[in-house]
């Protein structure tokens, strides 16, 4: 076993992303052409398979999402929305869709206030009301005219294929759809579709065959997203909201609009990193941290020892504290993302953390900032072989969202709603505080954590990656980028090892299994909380040797059923 390469901080990280083949090193998966990393198999062969006949990156990326939406139906979606970044190689521009849902236009500030002035999470999670207006059929549309070169109807065609034909069942699959029986149980059009006439569940190796859901993709591959924005699917989606108290028209359907916006940029010791702005957090918060910790010699004191966690955790607390206070939809607030993003103001985070003393979160507030102007979610990363790369979160926010599955369409409804800050001060179903930058608006899109990356190197595509996990999703991408840069490790064994997540309130070290007793007791000589809990995240990555061209990628072992399949 070379066990010494792991321990010391690499000479150059780009030389350590690629070393492997000497070195008994837990291995990505290796490609020369294109590669697809993506929570499911099938889909991740049909984004391959694209590439593999001509296809550029963008046509993969979005043939990949209509199919994860029939064979992920936890989180993939056209009932939802989420993040689309795209590198274009050729000219050298990273381009971001944003495709969240948006607020209907009856949404209100208390509209999930009970009587008792108290936040209703049953309403906020598993209502009509829980859903936003779906913004994906938008996204990916968008994606493929500017940015793809086939035709929409061939890369929807494998999913109807699929929807059609059917597909077998894992244990995974089985498994997550009883964990959302109580969920879809109050609507029978979502019963008939995931569980058996008699109620009972499907089984591994069963087929599982989703008829409506194949009609309204052939809608949709036929007319575009009016097939889906306007005529019968929007009316049955805003009749089966509404009957659920929730508050979608066809009308907000029709006005859906998807916004290409500009990236928000930083850099980490000489690379690149560029993710997604506001009504996303995860960007201008995975940068923040970063800043704060290029301030260290995080290489030297060690992957997960003690004082690089403790480092983490401290700069972690302050992000998130911001993010309460100052993060929203840009569209409606004026985010401060220039400093929020700024080395200096990551000097300042810096003054803040001692090296020896966890700092309790109730001694934290906030900082003082001038605006500078005016469970479940996937993630998927594709790069192809001229270099072109798209990094595409996306979500229903809980596993099978609401539960909600509009009569006749096959569609799975989103309950995004709840990413608003219901009630200032009241923590979300991710623990999440907000208050006026994310209180309900109509029109208004609810803030996010996803954080669909590229980290960069000479102008070039490094690292692709992102993930889901709610609040942990900018806490899980940030350690996959230090582990490559700072620790050394290749995309395989950066998704693999073992991770931490402290996001302000409440005031918690999560860790996973696997953080050693030795660092846990130290860190809580440091006075750190610690709680061991679930894993975290299912980051999806693929790493490109700007020099030769040829990709690494790697599926998160945490989750079941994913793959990385290159050609
Ligand atoms: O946009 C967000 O931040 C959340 N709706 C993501 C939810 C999520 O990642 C759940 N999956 N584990």
């Amino acid at each position: 076993m070379a066990i010494f390469p792991l321990l010391t901080a690499a000479a150059s990280a780009q030389e350590a992303g690629a070393i492997f083949d000497s070195l008994d090193r837990i291995h990505p998966v290796w490609a020369q052409s294109g590669m697809v990393s993506a929570q499911e198999h099938l889909a991740a062969a049909i984004g391959r398979d694209i590439m593999e006949q001509g296809g550029n990156a963008v046509d993969a990326g979005v043939a990949v999402a209509f199919a994860l939406a029939v064979t992920l139906p936890r989180a993939g979606n056209i009932g939802g929305g989420g993040f689309m970044l795209i590198h274009d190689a050729e000219t050298g521009q990273t381009h971001a869709i944003d495709y969240r849902e948006m607020a209907p236009s009856g949404a209100s500030r208390d509209m999930f206030l009970g009587e008792d002035g108290e936040p209703d999470s049953d309403k906020s999670l598993y209502s009509g009301a829980s859903s936003g207006v779906p913004g994906t059929v938008a996204g990916m549309r968008l994606a493929l005219e500017k940015y793809g070169t086939m035709e929409w109807a061939d890369v929807i065609a494998p999913a109807i294929r699929l929807a059609e034909e059917g597909m077998i069942v894992t244990p995974d699959l089985a498994d997550s759809l009883e964990a959302a029986r109580e969920q879809m149980s109050k609507y029978p059009a979502s019963m008939a579709i995931f569980f058996k006439p008699d109620g009972s569940g499907y089984r591994p190796g069963e087929t599982l065959v989703q008829a409506d859901l194949a009609k309204t993709l052939k809608k949709i591959a036929a007319e575009g997203p009016d097939g889906f924005y306007k005529g019968e699917v929007a009316q049955a989606i805003a009749s089966a909201v509404q009957a659920d108290g929730g508050l979608i028209t066809p009308e907000d359907m029709a006005a859906y609009k998807v916004v290409e916006r500009d990236p928000v940029r930083g850099s980490y010791r000489g690379y690149e990193v560029v993710s997604m702005p506001p009504p996303s957090s995860g960007g201008v918060h995975l940068i923040q941290i970063l800043n704060a910790l290029e301030g260290y010699p995080i290489g030297a004191l060690g992957q997960n020892s003690s004082e690089t966690i403790h480092l983490m955790a401290e700069a972690m607390k302050l992000a998130y504290a911001d993010r309460s206070e100052y993060l929203g939809d840009p569209d409606f607030v004026d985010v401060p993302v220039a400093e929020l993003t700024s080395k200096d103001y990551a000097a300042a985070m810096r003054a803040q953390i001692s090296a020896d003393f966890a700092r309790p979160a109730a001694q934290i507030r906030p900082a003082d900032l001038t605006p500078y102007e005016s469970d479940q979610t996937t993630h998927f990363s594709v790069v192809d072989k001229d270099g072109n790369a798209v990094s595409n979160t996306y979500t229903i926010n809980f596993s099978y969202g609401s539960g909600l599955v509009a009569e006749g369409t096959g569609i799975l409804m989103n309950n995004e709603m709840d990413d608003f800050s219901a009630k200032p001060g009241t923590p979300n179903g991710f623990g999440l505080i907000g208050g006026d930058a994310n209180a309900i608006q109509a029109g208004k899109r609810p803030l996010s954590s996803m954080t669909p990356t590229m980290v960069l190197k000479d102008g070039q595509v490094w690292l692709v990656t992102g993930s889901p996990g709610g609040a942990r999703i900018i806490t899980t991408v940030l350690q996959v980028v230090m582990n490559m840069i700072d620790h050394g490790m290749n995309v395989a064994e950066a998704s693999t090892a073992p991770r931490v997540h402290h996001q302000w309130l409440p005031d918690e070290l999560r860790v996973e299994e696997g953080i050693s007793m030795d660092t846990t007791r130290l860190l809580q000589a440091k006075g750190h909380n610690i709680a061991l809990k679930d894993a975290m995240g299912s980051t999806q990555s693929i790493m490109r040797d700007p020099a030769t061209g040829a990709l690494y990628g790697a599926s998160d072992p945490r989750r079941p059923d994913a793959a990385t399949l290159g050609y």
